[in-house]
């Protein structure tokens, strides 16, 4: 199971739903899971002004609503147990899986403590010209339960200075619409995940949720782009994935994080 150890980096190959049984109760101190969209539908999309399908993978593919449904309900259950009542989780999605996490979140007495609106200024534009161009993903924000104290660095979000991110004033309180490009190819060089999350964005949701020496889960690993950023900002992390290929790029940033020390954001 464990497919790859090094001090405070682990990761696990497999199936979550198996892998999230093997960790001790309240021993978490932030999960971010960015489970499969299940938009894998055989639609097209545009990438670099071509035309492309929208299929990300087996893993992707929808199992129909309701079994989609029972599965988030089942890995968010297992995440609710593990996460510490000082800790909370961020899971990301679009509107094909983010009301399905979300409904299964209020059903299970999370306390959602925001919607963060990543609006991303480069999104790939709309081939149709039949609706909107999809340019932002949803985040939600949560802890455990309504009575858990949940980490929150206010004044570090408050004081970020970030040139790109045109929606920020510094000094002014962090809104929840975050203005953030989708990765550079620089974050790519050691394979490419068709859902990568750009590093910036587990930056800020380290930074602001965490602090250094805590304990990071990500249960959908897929490139590590968490783990990567967990390790940089001294933070311990545990990722699961059942895809190898994924787990393989994984090592590869992190030796390259570890052992060139190449800057990173
Ligand atoms: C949306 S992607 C995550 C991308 C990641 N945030 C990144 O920055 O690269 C979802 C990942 O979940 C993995 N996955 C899908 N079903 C899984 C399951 N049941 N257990 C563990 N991993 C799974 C896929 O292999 C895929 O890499």
């Amino acid at each position: 199971m464990t497919y790859y150890s090094d001090k405070d980096f682990k990761l696990f190959k497999g199936d979550c739903l198996d892998i999230l049984k093997t960790i001790d109760t309240n021993s978490i101190d932030m999960i971010f899971a960015d489970p499969p969209y299940n938009l894998s539908n055989d639609g097209f999309t545009c990438q670099s002004g071509k035309m492309v399908s929208v299929n990300k993978g087996k893993w992707d593919v929808s199992k129909g609503i309701e079994n989609d449904f029972e599965f988030n309900k089942t890995w968010l259950l297992e995440c609710q147990r593990v996460l510490k009542s000082t800790g909370s989780i961020w899971v990301s999605g679009t509107y094909h899986s983010i009301y399905s996490c979300g409904f299964a979140m209020q059903l299970l007495g999370f306390h959602i403590l925001n919607d963060i609106i990543w609006f991303k200024p480069n999104a790939s534009p709309n081939l149709s010209g039949r609706f909107f161009t999809a340019s932002h993903e949803s985040i939600i924000w949560a802890r455990k339960d309504k009575k858990a104290k949940h980490t929150f660095n206010y004044n570090l979000m408050k004081e970020i200075n970030d040139s790109d991110d045109f929606l920020k004033n510094p000094g002014k309180q962090m809104r929840s619409v975050w203005a953030m490009t989708v990765g550079s190819k620089k974050e790519k060089l050691f394979g490419k995940h068709p859902t990568q999350k750009p590093e910036k964005l587990l930056s800020r949701i380290i930074s602001a949720s965490t602090n250094e020496g805590d304990l990071i889960l990500d249960v959908f690993n897929g490139s590590g782009t968490t783990g990567i950023i967990a390790t940089k900002l001294g933070r311990k992390y545990l990722g699961i994935d059942i895809n190898e290929s994924f787990l393989d790029i994984t090592i590869k940033r992190y030796k390259n994080l570890k052992f060139n020390s190449n800057t990173l954001f």
